[in-house]
C-alpha cells in the first residue's frame, strides 16, 4: 500500500534482529525521549555538531526540525533517509543515510546512533549492514564513504567489520576544537564479495525518488546516467523530448510546456522574456506562466522548472545544517 503522501513511509528494511522504516512523528519522540536519555558519555562527544549537548526544550525543538526539515527539502538529486531503527518493535536508534547529486556520483555516506542499553551488542553493524544493502543492491550506489573521530572506536569498528576500506583523514570541529577523523569507504564490487546476513527490502518501489529516475510525474528528477543494472532506471519508458520544428519558438527546457516569447527588456543586465503556454499545453496542469532568464547556449526554464536564487541559498544553508546535524560526525 503506497503511502498517499510519502511512499518513502513504506520502506523497510529488514535484518535477522532489526526493522528499519521513517519514523512517524509519534515515533519521533519517542526517539527523542531515547537520544535524551544518553547516546555517550557526557564527557565525550562523537558528533561533529553537538546536538547532544543541547539543554531542553531546544534539544527535543532542534531533534524534530531536523528530521522534518530532511523530509521537506527532499530532492530526487540531494537526500537524507533517517530510518529508525526497531528491535522487537522497540525504537533504539537511528541509522541514516545520505546522497548528493547520487544520479552522477551514486554515492551514499551514513550516520547513526544507538541508546546506550543497545550499544556493544553487534546491532550497530546489523543496521550499517541494513543500509549498505539498501544502498548497493536497491538504490544502485557504487561506492559508501563514512568518517570518524579518531577516539570513536566503535563507529571505527563497525565500519571496519562490515568491510569499509581506510580512505585517509579529515578533520573536524568538535566542541569548538579541530579533531581529527578517519574516513571510510567501501565499493559495490568489494561489498558484494563480502559475507553478509541476509537483509530484506520492502517498498522499494518508494525509493524511485532517491534514484533520480526520470519520471513523467516528476518533472524535477535530474537526468542521471542511465544503468543497465540499476532496477529503477531500467524500468519504465525514457521520456524522449520533443523536438522544435524550424522556426517554431523556444519552451522550457523540462517541461515542454511552453513558449517563450520575448517581450521588452526589464531593468538590469539581463532581458526578461514571459512563457507563454503552447496551446496544447494549457489545458494541462503544466500550464505555467512566469517571467523567465533564458542562459547563453541553453534553453530557457520556466519559473516552474527554474530553481530560484532563495532557494539555491536554502538548499546550501541546510546542506551544511544537515552536515552538522546528522549523526556521522
Ligand atoms: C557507533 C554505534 C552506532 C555502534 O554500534 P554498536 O552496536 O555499539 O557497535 P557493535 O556492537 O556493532 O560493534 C561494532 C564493532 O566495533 C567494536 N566495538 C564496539 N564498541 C567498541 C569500543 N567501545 N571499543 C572498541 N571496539 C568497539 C566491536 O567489537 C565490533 O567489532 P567486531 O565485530 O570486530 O568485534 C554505537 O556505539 C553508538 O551509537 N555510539 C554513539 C553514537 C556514535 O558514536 N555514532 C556514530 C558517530 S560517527
Amino acid at each position: 500500500m503506497t503511502h498517499p503522501l510519502w511512499p518513502l513511509f513504506d520502506l523497510r528494511i529488514v535484518t535477522p534482529h532489526l526493522e528499519l522504516r521513517l519514523p512517524a512523528d509519534d515515533e519521533l519522540a519517542s526517539l527523542c525521549a531515547l537520544a535524551r536519555e544518553g547516546i555517550h558519555d557526557p564527557s565525550w562527544m562523537p558528533f561533529g555538531y553537538g546536538w547532544t549537548d543541547l539543554p531542553s526544550p531546544a534539544f527535543e525543538r532542534g531533534f524534530a526540525q531536523y528530521h522534518w526539515s530532511r523530509r521537506a527539502e527532499w530532492r530526487p538529486e540531494h537526500w537524507s533517509l533517517d530510518l529508525m531503527v526497531s528491535l522487537d518493535g522497540e525504537p533504539i536508534g537511528m541509522q541514516g543515510v545520505y546522497a548528493r547529486d547520487f544520479p552522477t556520483l551514486r554515492t551514499v555516506s551514513s550516520g547513526s546512533w544507538l541508546g546506550r542499553t543497545f550499544q556493544g551488542r553487534s546491532l550497530g553493524k546489523e543496521m550499517r549492514g541494513a543500509v549498505l544493502h539498501l544502498a548497493f543492491a536497491g538504490l544502485g550506489a557504487d561506492v559508501a564513504l563514512t568518517e570518524a573521530f579518531t577516539d570513536n572506536l566503535a563507529s571505527i569498528g563497525v565500519s571496519r567489520a562490515v568491510g569499509y576500506e581506510e580512505n585517509g583523514t579529515g578533520r573536524l570541529a568538535r566542541r569548538g576544537a579541530a579533531s581529527d577523523t578517519l574516513r571510510f569507504r567501501l565499493t559495490r564490487e568489494r561489498w558484494a564479495a563480502l559475507q553478509r546476513p541476509e537483509v530484506r527490502i520492502e517498498g522499494l518501489e518508494a525509493c524511485s525518488i532517491c534514484s533520480g529516475r526520470r519520471g513523467a510525474d516528476d518533472p524535477h528528477q535530474a537526468a542521471g546516467p542511465r544503468r543497465a543494472d540499476d532496477p529503477h532506471q531500467a524500468a519504465g519508458p525514457r521520456r524522449v523530448a520533443p523536438t522544435r520544428p524550424r522556426g517554431s519558438l523556444p519552451s522550457c527546457r523540462t517541461c515542454r510546456g511552453g513558449t517563450v516569447t520575448p517581450v521588452r527588456a526589464g531593468r538590469g543586465p539581463t532581458a526578461t522574456t514571459a512563457l507563454r503556454p503552447r496551446r496544447s499545453a494549457r489545458a494541462g496542469p503544466r500550464a505555467a506562466t512566469g517571467s523567465i532568464r533564458p542562459r547563453a547556449g541553453r534553453a530557457p526554464s520556466c519559473t516552474r522548472h527554474t530553481v530560484p536564487r532563495v532557494q539555491v541559498l536554502q538548499d546550501r544553508r541546510s546542506r551544511r545544517v544537515a552536515r552538522r546535524g546528522r549523526g556521522e560526525v
